[in-house]
């Protein structure tokens, strides 16, 4: 198998998309491995064959994508030659899911490359995957080179994951399967990887003697927008906290693994999952908020509140925000508190890390904010990708005053080229059958095992969500969480 790390080209491959019309596969999956044919990342004899219910033949296909897909690839990466090229690996074919007809039709195109990559890409509803599973088994495309993809969401709780996981089991080997988190294939997410083991200097401080607390914001600053019918049945919680929120929480505090085997890393990961301390009962509504957008403004106008969403009931008690106080019952994070918090429609788009270091122990200098704001590390995801250390020092000036200054390094300088999207890595990594940015079963497990008790707790005790102004970091109440231990959220 080739270096899933290097930038050579794959091994020829098949990837099978289904859901291909669909606004993932318009505006991520296809830009996505556009980019990567122009880095002549995929082999030549790699195809693209996309499936859905349109009436369409690949001609007819393609020339939808020259507009749909197109509008989603900036003028300065768009070249009409190589895009020329990379129409041609791709083929479409219209397919009723649910009858084994079409999956004979698809068996004939496949016909005589059982010895090559064959990807199923499941870019469709969840209700769907089953179905599409035993039909692909049925028609007996299911070779020992065949790997399935899926997108989040992977059940609603515990149980209906585990049902989902066992339908994917009777037609695929774990090895086979590729739970898709896109947010690990966001290079600043590999780059926590590569900041925690790829240098010495971090290690040492890496633990509860030296850090006080741990916050993690995922802010966005659009509301539901359409996606009110699926939002509403899924919440916050579900949608962002089970998932994206635990998968950064799990790789900023698992211990180092043996080496980047995909087993090994997920090994590690999973052991943190299994030490976040239960929140049940009381102790999850204490040690939780949640909270529902009302209608606010932003520079650029008014946004209407969640109830008035034409897709959403009025009167919803979903959540568009949650904030949560966890702590991880190990010898390394003991009594260390991770604040986590996401919302739609908040102040900006934002995903940002702050490692807060404690205060120094004893202070010989007088400092301008009286040591208040001690060390920190502050990685930011998005908008741009950055890492910056806040450290002290003395300012210029005949009397020794210290002051806090950043160490900054932002990506965009350091590497002065086009920011590679989650979905690039996580395609070409489905295709070289890398699974280490993937969700394994226990994981997926072990997160719904936490996240579930929080969700009973809020119904048992009747947890409606608190208000807060679109365009806001939330309710106050999110405040009153973490300065009750004389904290605040990070603010740049
Ligand atoms: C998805 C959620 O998984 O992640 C969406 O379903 C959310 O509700 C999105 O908007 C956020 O992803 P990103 O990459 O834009 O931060």
């Amino acid at each position: 198998m080739k270096n899933p790390n290097s930038a050579e080209t794959t091994n020829p491959f098949d990837f099978v998309l289904f859901g291909g019309t669909g606004d993932l596969s318009l505006r991520k999956l296809l830009p996505a491995l556009y980019f990567r044919h122009c880095e002549g990342q995929l082999a030549d004899d790699g195809r693209i064959i996309c499936i859905a219910r349109s009436d369409l033949d690949t001609e007819g296909f393609r020339s939808m994508i020259n507009t749909k897909v197109r509008q989603h690839i900036p003028d300065e990466h768009f070249s009409q030659s190589s895009w020329d090229e990379f129409a041609q690996r791709v083929f479409y074919m219209p397919i009723d899911l649910s009858t084994i007809d079409g999956y004979d039709e698809l068996g004939k195109m496949l016909e005589g490359r059982e010895d090559i990559a064959r990807i199923f890409y499941l870019s469709v509803a969840p209700t769907l995957f089953a179905t599409i599973c035993e039909k692909v088994r049925e028609a007996g495309l299911i070779t020992e080179q065949s790997r399935v993809a899926l997108e989040k969401p992977l059940g609603r709780d515990q149980d209906s994951a585990n049902e989902i996981n066992d339908q994917l089991a009777e037609a695929f080997s774990e090895s086979q399967i590729f739970r898709i988190d896109h947010y690990l294939g966001k290079e600043t997410v590999q780059n926590l990887l590569a900041l925690r083991f790829g240098n010495a200097l971090f290690e040492p401080l890496w633990r509860r003697e030296r850090i006080s607390d741990v916050q993690i914001t995922i802010a966005e600053s659009l509301g539901v927008g359409t996606r009110g019918g699926f939002y509403d049945q899924t919440g916050a919680l579900r949608d962002m906290v089970q998932n994206h929120l635990l998968q950064l929480l799990v790789i900023l505090a698992m211990e180092p693994p043996v080496s980047v085997d995909p087993d090994a890393v997920r090994d590690e990961k999973i052991k943190v999952l299994r030490a976040l301390k239960p929140l049940v009962g009381l102790d999850a509504v204490e040690n939780t908020v949640r909270g529902q957008y009302k209608a606010g403004a932003y520079a650029s106008g008014a946004v209407p509140g969640y109830l008035e969403n034409e897709t959403v009931p009025d009167d919803s008690t979903t959540e568009t925000f949650v904030a949560i106080r966890a702590e991880i019952e190990s010898w390394r994070w003991a009594g260390v508190p991770f604040y986590l918090r996401t919302g739609k429609h908040m102040e900006s788009k934002l995903t940002e890390i702050i490692i807060n270091f404690r205060k120094v122990p004893h202070s010989i200098y007088e400092t301008a904010d009286g040591f208040n704001t001690p060390n920190q590390l502050v990685i930011r995801l998005q908008p741009e990708e950055s890492i910056r250390m806040r450290i002290y020092v003395k300012a210029w000036g005949d009397d020794m005053q210290l002051q806090p200054v950043h160490l900054n390094m932002d990506f965009n300088d350091v590497f002065q080229k086009r920011q590679m999207i989650a979905y690039e890595r996580l395609c070409i990594d489905i295709i070289r059958g890398n699974q280490t940015l993937f969700m394994r079963r226990d994981e997926v497990d072990a997160a719904w095992a936490w996240i579930d008790p929080i969700r009973e707790a809020w119904e048992k005790h009747n947890v409606v969500p608190k208000s807060y102004t679109a365009g806001t970091m939330g309710p106050a109440a999110a405040n009153a969480l973490i300065s009750k231990e004389g904290r605040k959220w990070y603010e740049d």
